[in-house]
């Protein structure tokens, strides 16, 4: 059996239709109904819905063989996974933020409030600027409106959040999108189910690219 953890929600949906494709159907899972676990013997695949920030947590201690994560989630908490594949899916980005108008003075340190504490460390560290890091758990766009940070380092999609909210993109951190990530033992073990699903995904996405 290869156990796959599928983040709940529309990106484990579109996600499971890729794997689907790839050969590893369970239909089953496609019900309405509060299970978690969807097995189909014939293909040997197990499948589980977990939050998607959990992911790499069972993928990386095993309880999982493969998974689904976003690459933000593998930045920020650098779980000990192989990184197989870019499913080009989810696609959105890390930016830092601030209330239009915001002009950064280089000579004060700058408040930042993020989830994304390590990738925040990590980019301001990269560039030599002295940050108050504020970790908060959502809502973050919240924080510079009310003085508590200067920016904010968070999640954009379409951008609607930061829209509503007065505030604009300065700085682009990094892109993100769904990669597909294997436990380590898994991938010395069942190396050729996991290496076949992986090949047939990619053949997916590139015929997705020619035909674009
Ligand atoms: C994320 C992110 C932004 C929003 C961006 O929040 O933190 O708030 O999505 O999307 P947009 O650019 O399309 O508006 P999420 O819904 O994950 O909830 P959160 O407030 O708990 O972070």
């Amino acid at each position: 059996m290869l156990n796959i953890a599928l983040p709940k929600g529309r990106l484990g949906e579109r996600v499971y239709a890729m794997f689907e494709r790839a050969g590893f159907a369970c239909p089953t899972l496609l019900e309405n109904t509060r299970k978690l676990i969807f097995e189909n013997e014939e293909c040997g695949v197990r499948y589980f819905w977990v939050k998607p920030s959990d992911v790499a947590i069972y993928v990386e201690r095993g309880a999982a063989d493969i998974g689904v994560a976003g690459k933000d989630i593998l930045l920020e908490y650098e779980p000990d996974v192989y990184e197989l594949l870019d499913l080009c899916t989810g696609k959105c980005r890390m930016a830092v933020a601030a209330p239009v108008g915001f002009r950064d003075d280089p000579a004060r340190t700058l408040k930042v409030a993020t989830k994304f504490t390590n990738i925040a460390q990590n980019y301001y560290a990269s560039k030599g600027r002295d940050i108050d890091m504020i970790h908060l758990n959502g809502s973050i766009e919240i924080a510079p409106i009310l003085g508590l940070s200067d920016v904010i380092v968070d999640i954009v999609e379409t951008g609607t959040t930061l829209k509503e909210n007065n505030l604009e993109v300065i700085e682009t951190v990094v892109p993100i999108s769904a990669r597909l990530i294997a436990n380590r033992a898994a991938w010395k073990f069942k190396t050729e189910q996991i290496q076949t699903l992986c090949d047939h995904i990619a053949m997916q996405l590139q015929t997705e690219e020619q035909t674009k």
